[in-house]
């Protein structure tokens, strides 16, 4: 059975296309997932991609890849700087975690410099768009053999 890459996407990325383009630019969230669907297929993996504005449905999700997943991909969105339940939740987790920006968190507002999630990720990919989650996707597919 080929490894299950749960793929999870925080608030507002569900707007992803029309949501400052300028910054996150012109590709939907479905685009994104159609895209990790041909890649994961490429590469003998499966993907369960997910978007959710709610902490908590993420926290869950995260729960439920510890029976489930061989490894996470996650764009946090917002609670990259916020959430210390989302970075609980893949402290409990035990496979590998890719954590994604579309944008280069690291040339916009401070704010956005600190991220709880990289205390736990494997890797952080940021700036490289929509390729990022390909990229990241790649590396599992490298990392789990
Ligand atoms: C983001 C960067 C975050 O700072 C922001 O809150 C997002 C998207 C990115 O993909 O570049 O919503 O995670």
């Amino acid at each position: 059975m080929s490894h299950v890459i749960y793929v999870l996407n925080g608030p507002n990325l569900n707007l992803l296309g029309t949501r400052q383009p300028e910054v996150y630019g012109y590709e939907t969230l479905a685009d994104v997932e159609s895209m990790m669907v041909d890649k994961a297929q490429e590469l003998g993996l499966t993907i369960e991609f997910f978007q959710s504005n709610h902490e908590g449905a993420i926290v869950d999700k995260i729960h439920e890849a510890r029976e489930k997943a061989a490894g996470i991909i996650i764009n946090p969105a917002a609670y990259t700087h916020t959430s210390v339940a989302i970075l609980d939740a893949l402290n409990a987790f035990d496979a590998p975690v890719v954590e994604v920006h579309l944008s280069n968190v690291h040339k916009r507002e401070s704010f956005r410099h600190h991220s709880y999630v990289s205390l736990r990720a494997d890797g952080v990919i940021a700036g490289l768009g929509t390729r990022g989650y390909v990229a990241a996707l790649d590396y599992l597919a490298h990392r789990l053999g």
